[in-house]
């Protein structure tokens, strides 16, 4: 059979041009979201753009720094890309969709040992940075008069070898921090990966774009939810009902033991422990917790 969306695709021979990071942070959540859209990529090994093989879709990699930029100019029509990279350069593009992936911060951090302790110590020091931009506006905002020395990468080791006083550089698991001896003394920026858009997509591009959307989000709720049965007391349905509402309401199917039923239903991720209690505190047994692969509202 075929699909309307490949019969569309057919028609229209149009390709949307994703951009992803080479390598970085972001490369494998990037690559991960692809494989769960169904999108079959190449590692992209050493290549700077490969062809998916079932999607209409050609997959960028580029730096990161570059991406906005190159979906500004249309040389990619999407990004997958960090906040604090769109934020920093200022490019017009359009911000479409949260990705829920490569969450980080971007602190401002000094030396373990060091005198300087808050961010008014700061008033006539150095800070290197690759985010001049968005370090400025904060410094601006805090009314602290410190100087921006810009480097575009292994900001860490700036203290150590006197350029500077203090960094501003991006947080993830805080390894790079630890093992330099720095430590953090002001969140400036909270970030995620985003998708950013060009903001003249043809009507062919904008469509490949929706049928992506569509996948992204059916993935991401997946991920953010869980299938849960159990076996509870018919007298306890109403309340066990309440607790998991599901996605329209609970399936409930009579047991083989009379006064017994079953109940399916969807419980998300984010209240999962605190609703499990309570269903165990209103008789539910054999309580089954089971991985959701895609979720379509
Ligand atoms: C950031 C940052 C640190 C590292 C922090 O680099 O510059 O080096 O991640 O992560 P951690 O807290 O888990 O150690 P990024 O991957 O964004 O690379 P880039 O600066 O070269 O783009
Ligand atoms: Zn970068």
């Amino acid at each position: 059979m075929v699909s309307l969306f490949s019969f569309k695709h057919k028609i229209m021979n149009e390709t949307l041009k994703i951009a992803i990071q080479k390598s970085g942070r972001l490369y494998e959540g990037s690559m991960l979201l692809l494989k769960e859209c169904g999108i079959e990529v190449g590692n992209g090994n050493n290549q700077l753009r490969v062809l998916a093989s079932n999607f209409p879709a050609e997959i960028f990699f580029l730096r990161d720094d570059d991406i906005p930029e190159y979906v500004q100019d249309a040389v990619a029509d999407i990004g997958f890309i960090g906040e604090n990279v769109v934020k920093e350069k200022k490019k017009t593009v359009d911000t479409v969709e949260k990705l829920g992936f490569g969450k980080c911060r971007l602190s401002i951090a000094v030396t373990k040992s060091g005198s300087l302790k808050t961010i008014d110590d700061l008033n006539g020091k150095k800070i290197a940075t690759s985010y001049p931009e968005i370090l400025s506006q904060y410094l601006q905002q805090k009314n602290i008069a410190a100087s921006i020395h810009e480097i575009s990468g292994s900001v860490e080791i700036a203290p150590r070898i006197g350029l500077a006083d203090a960094i501003c550089d991006l947080v993830s698991s805080g390894s790079t921090l630890f093992s330099n001896e720095l430590v953090e003394i002001e969140t400036i920026l909270s970030s995620e990966a985003i998708l950013i858009s060009n903001k003249k997509l043809s009507v062919e591009k904008k469509f490949i774009l929706d049928s992506l959307l569509f996948r992204i989000r059916a993935v991401r709720k997946a991920r953010n939810n869980k299938y849960v049965l159990l076996n509870a007391p018919n007298d306890k349905i109403d309340t066990i009902t309440k607790l998991l509402p599901g996605m329209k309401s609970p399936t409930i199917l009579p047991l083989a033991e009379s006064g017994w039923s079953s109940i399916h239903s969807v419980i998300n991720e984010a209240d999962f422990w605190n609703v499990i209690e309570q269903l165990k505190a209103n008789g539910a047994q054999g309580i089954l917790i089971i991985p959701i692969e895609k979720m379509i509202i």
